[in-house]
């Protein structure tokens, strides 16, 4: 390792180690951010299946991305609050929430919590609160519109806003898709892994037809991929030749670092910067900003 100024420059050229004085962080060693005055891409994490890594994805790509100084935005959009655990929100600093945000869009700006572990990362928390908010949207008027409406207010602050869905395709998630500029599936390398995933395209394709016509598909991230399974290779086989270029070509790995962070409330950049887990999510992130 060498030090220059106060940065320490890790060798192998990945990224460098900063150590400030209130929050360590961790800069990816990326083209410099666009001109702050492009609006955010909103990155919808989703699919309804749960436990295929969608919270694991939301949680470390914003971090990667907030770590390359990208003005980024996590919004927990799963009553189960496991982004906002995972980032290491506590929670009993937790005041409103998502919920309320669906409720009164015009509050979001409040309700943000600001420079969560990372100088450039926010988070829209998420409680268990959030799962009443399917009930009582129902009698709004384009209930599905509220979170655009919301993030409308906010857009131009960041570069990256990245939702974690819950594991349904109800309201809440729908309201998620109509504010999204694209997807993110996660998929998990497992039987019936692309099955699964009809139901989440037709979702799509209505909300296409209806509230947002310009919903793009961002990407396809192979998730909990163990290369000496043939069950592994067959569903990524299976899931590039659907998908073709849109499938990341970083894929992630089973990695038991990645599942012992969200305990300690840390990302995993900053938790095991080291392991193949951070590396395969600093990649999604690397790759993310050569699409944009
Ligand atoms: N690549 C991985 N390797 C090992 N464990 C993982 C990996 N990705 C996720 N997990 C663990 O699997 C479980 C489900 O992941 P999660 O991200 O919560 O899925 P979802 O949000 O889709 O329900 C969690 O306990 C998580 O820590
Ligand atoms: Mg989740």
């Amino acid at each position: 390792m060498t030090r220059c100024k106060s940065v320490w420059v890790v060798p192998r050229e990945t990224f460098l180690l900063v150590d400030s004085q209130t929050l360590p962080y961790i800069r990816l060693t990326v083209p410099p951010p666009i001109a702050a005055f492009i609006v955010a891409r909103i990155i919808a994490i989703a699919n309804q299946k749960g436990g295929v890594g969608k919270t694991t994805t939301a949680v470390n790509l914003a971090a990667s991305l907030a770590a390359a100084e990208r003005r980024t935005l996590l919004v927990d959009g799963d009553p189960q609050g496991n982004a906002t655990s995972g980032i290491g929100v506590p929670r009993d600093t937790i005041g409103e929430t998502v919920y309320d945000v669906l409720l009164n869009p015009d509050r979001i700006k409040d309700v943000i919590i600001k420079s969560v572990q990372f100088r450039h990362l926010d988070v829209l928390p998420a409680t268990p609160d959030l799962a009443g908010a399917e009930i009582e949207l129902v009698d709004q008027d384009e209930r599905e519109l509220a979170m655009r409406r919301a993030l409308d207010h906010v857009r131009d602050e960041y570069d990256y806003i990245l939702i974690d869905c819950p594991p349904s395709l109800g309201l809440i998630t729908v309201n998620m898709l109509a504010a999204a500029d694209a997807l993110l599936i996660p998929l998990q390398c497992e039987y019936y892994a692309l099955e699964g995933l009809s139901q989440l395209l037709n979702t799509v394709h209505l909300v296409q037809q209806g509230v947002n016509p310009s919903l793009g598909i961002d990407g396809v991230l192979l998730t909990m991929y163990d290369a000496r399974l043939n069950l592994s290779r067959q569903v990524a086989a299976d899931a590039r030749e659907y998908f073709g270029a849109k499938v990341f070509q970083s894929v992630v790995p089973r990695n038991i670092r990645l599942a012992e962070a969200p305990s300690f409330g840390k990302p995993i950049i900053l938790y095991d910067v080291a392991s193949v887990g951070a590396q395969a999510y600093m990649g999604v992130a690397r790759e993310l900003l050569d699409r944009k």
